[in-house]
C-alpha cells in the first residue's frame, strides 16, 4: 500500500517560547492532515522553528538547511520552511541567503500557516511579518503535547524591556499579556484533557498583567490556578529579577502547586554591567531577592542565566560575576558569552572583546559553576523526592526519567505504565544535573 499521507518533520531550536509555538505548529499541521516523521527521507515539508539570540543559533541553522541539498533534489515537492525569530528578523532575505528555503513565516503568521503552505507549494513565499494586537483566541485543542500529562502555557508574549544585548524585544514585539479570565480558562479545559503540569511562560512572567492594568497580576493568576482541580505543577519561566516582587514571593510561598524552581537570570555580578546592560537592578538588589526567595519557599531550586565578555567587561568585573555564583551557589545555570547582535545598543558599543578573551572566560564560569551544581547535588543524595514520571530512559532498559518539583531529572528503575503518574523516588546518586534513585512509593494519577 502506497502511504500518502503527507508528513512533516519539525526543528526546534531556542528558548521555551518556541517549544509552546511548536505545541501550535503541530496542531495545526495535525488538523491539516499530516502526520509527523523524524526521517528528512520521507517528509513533505521540513520546518525549522529558529532561534537569533546568539550567532552561533544562526550558523547551526543555516548548516542545517545547506545539508538538505540532495534531499531536496530527489524530492523537487519538498517544502524546506523557516520560522521563529531569525525568519521573523531576516524575513524576505531570508529566501535570499537560503535558496533551498520555500518558506519563511514569523512567530506572528502561526495562524496563518494553512494558506501559506497551499501558496509555497507554487511559489517561494513569505508571512507578513505583522505584529499581533491582542493575544486572545487560542484554545487547547489547538495544540498537540508532547506528553499527554504537561504543557506550556504562554502567559506574556514579547519584551518590552530593552537590555542592550538582546535581540528579543526586536523580534517578538512588545508585552501583551493574555486575558486572566480567557488564561484560567484555557488552562481548565487543558486540566480536562488530563494535562497535570503546566509552565507559564514569557520573558518576563512577572510583568504578567501590567499592560492589561492588573497589579501583582502573575500572583493574582498563580492563585487562580491553585484552584483548578486537575492541575497539580506549576512551573514558571523566564522571571526578570526587576520585576519579581517581594509581594510576589510572598503569595507563591502560600500556593501548593506552585514548584519550587525558580530561574532568575542574573547576567552579571557588576553594577557597572549591570547598568550598561540595561537590566534595572543592581547586584544588592538581587542578592536581596535571592534572600527572600531562600527564606520564604523551602527547598528551593535556584538557577540563572549568565553573560560574560560584555563590552568593556573587565577581569575585576568579571571576577564580581564569578564572585556572584559562589555566593549564591546556582544548581545549575545557563552560561554563554556575548554575542553582538546587529541593531541591539550593545552590538555599537565600545570595548567589544576578543572571541579568544570571551571564550576563556566562560570556560573558567563553566568550571567554577560545575563544581558548585555537583556539590549541590550531592546535597540530593538520601532524599526522598516526589516525580512525575515523564517516559523510559533513553540508554537504560527497565527504567523510566521524571522530573522533580524542582525540575531535576531523575532514573530510576520501573515499568512504563507508571508515565504520566506521581512517584517518590530515593536519590541514590547524583552526577551533575541528573539524579538516579530506588521508587519508594507510587502515589497514583495525581
Ligand atoms: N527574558 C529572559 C532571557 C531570554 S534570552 C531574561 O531576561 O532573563 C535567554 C538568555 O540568552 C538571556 O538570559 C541571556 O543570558 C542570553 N542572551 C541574550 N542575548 C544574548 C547575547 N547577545 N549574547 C549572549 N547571550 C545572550
Ligand atoms: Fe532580552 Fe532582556 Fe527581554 Fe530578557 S528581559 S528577553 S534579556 S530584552
Ligand atoms: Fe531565541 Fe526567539 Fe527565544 S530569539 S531565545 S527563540 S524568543
Amino acid at each position: 500500500m502506497i502511504n500518502t499521507q503527507r508528513k512533516f518533520m519539525l526543528t526546534t531550536f531556542g528558548c521555551q517560547m518556541n517549544q509552546a509555538d511548536a505545541q501550535r505548529i503541530r496542531g495545526l499541521l495535525t488538523r491539516l492532515g499530516y502526520i509527523e516523521t523524524e526521517e528528512e527521507s520521507e517528509a513533505d515539508l521540513i520546518l525549522f522553528n529558529t532561534c537569533c539570540v546568539r550567532q552561533h543559533a544562526e550558523q547551526r541553522l543555516i548548516g542545517r538547511i545547506q545539508s538538505l541539498i540532495n534531499t531536496k533534489k530527489r524530492n523537487s515537492d519538498l517544502i524546506i520552511g523557516v520560522a521563529g525569530c531569525m525568519a521573523q528578523n531576516m524575513q524576505g532575505e531570508l529566501l535570499e541567503a537560503l535558496p533551498l528555503v520555500d518558506l519563511v513565516f514569523g512567530p506572528n503568521d502561526i495562524e496563518d500557516l494553512p494558506l501559506l503552505l497551499q501558496r509555497a507549494t507554487s511559489e517561494k513565499t513569505t508571512g507578513n511579518f505583522a505584529p499581533r494586537g491582542a493575544f486572545d483566541g487560542e484554545s487547547a485543542d489547538g495544540i498537540v503535547l508532547h506528553r499527554p500529562f504537561s504543557a506550556m502555557v504562554n502567559i506574556i508574549r514579547g519584551c518590552t524591556n530593552f537590555c542592550s544585548y538582546c535581540i528579543v524585544p526586536y523580534v517578538r514585539g512588545p508585552e501583551v499579556s493574555r486575558p486572566l479570565d480567557e488564561l484560567t480558562a484555557f488552562i481548565t479545559e487543558l486540566a480536562g484533557r488530563g494535562v497535570k503540569e503546566i509552565t507559564l511562560l514569557g520573558q518576563n512572567v512577572n510583568a504578567y498583567g501590567k499592560d492589561l492594568g492588573i497589579k501583582e497580576g502573575f500572583a493574582t493568576l498563580l492563585e487562580r490556578i491553585e484552584k483548578i482541580d486537575g492541575i497539580n505543577w506549576v512551573r514558571f519561566m523566564t522571571s526578570h529579577p526587576r520585576d519579581f516582587s517581594l509581594e510576589t514571593v510572598k503569595r507563591m510561598a502560600q500556593l501548593k502547586k506552585v514548584c519550587e524552581q525558580y530561574h532568575l537570570p542574573v547576567q552579571a555580578g557588576s553594577n557597572r554591567i549591570l547598568t550598561e546592560m540595561k537590566r534595572g537592578y543592581t547586584r544588592e538588589h538581587y542578592l536581596e531577592l535571592i534572600t527572600q526567595v531562600r527564606e520564604n519557599i523551602p527547598g528551593v531550586s535556584l538557577s540563572t542565566d549568565i553573560i560574560c565578555g560584555f563590552p568593556g567587561e573587565t577581569e575585576a568585573e568579571f571576577n564580581d560575576t564569578l564572585d556572584l555564583i559562589k555566593q549564591v551557589r546556582y544548581e545549575t545555570a545557563f552560561m554563554y558569552y556575548y554575542s553582538p547582535r546587529a541593531g541591539t545598543a550593545a552590538a555599537d558599543m565600545p570595548g567589544q572583546i576578543d572571541e579568544e578573551i570571551r571564550k576563556a572566560r566562560l570556560a573558567k564560569l563553566i568550571e567554577v559553576q560545575n563544581g558548585i551544581g555537583l556539590e549541590e547535588s550531592l546535597k540530593l543524595v538520601g532524599q526522598t523526592l516526589e516525580v512525575l514520571v515523564e517516559s523510559e530512559a533513553a540508554r537504560n532498559v527497565g527504567h523510566l526519567v521524571g522530573k522533580t518539583r524542582t525540575g531535576r531529572s531523575v532514573d530510576f528503575a520501573g515499568s512504563r505504565d507508571l508515565i504520566g503518574s506521581f512517584v517518590d523516588v530515593t536519590i541514590q546518586k547524583a552526577r551533575n544535573w541528573t539524579l538516579s534513585g530506588i521508587m519508594t512509593a507510587k502515589k497514583g494519577v495525581g
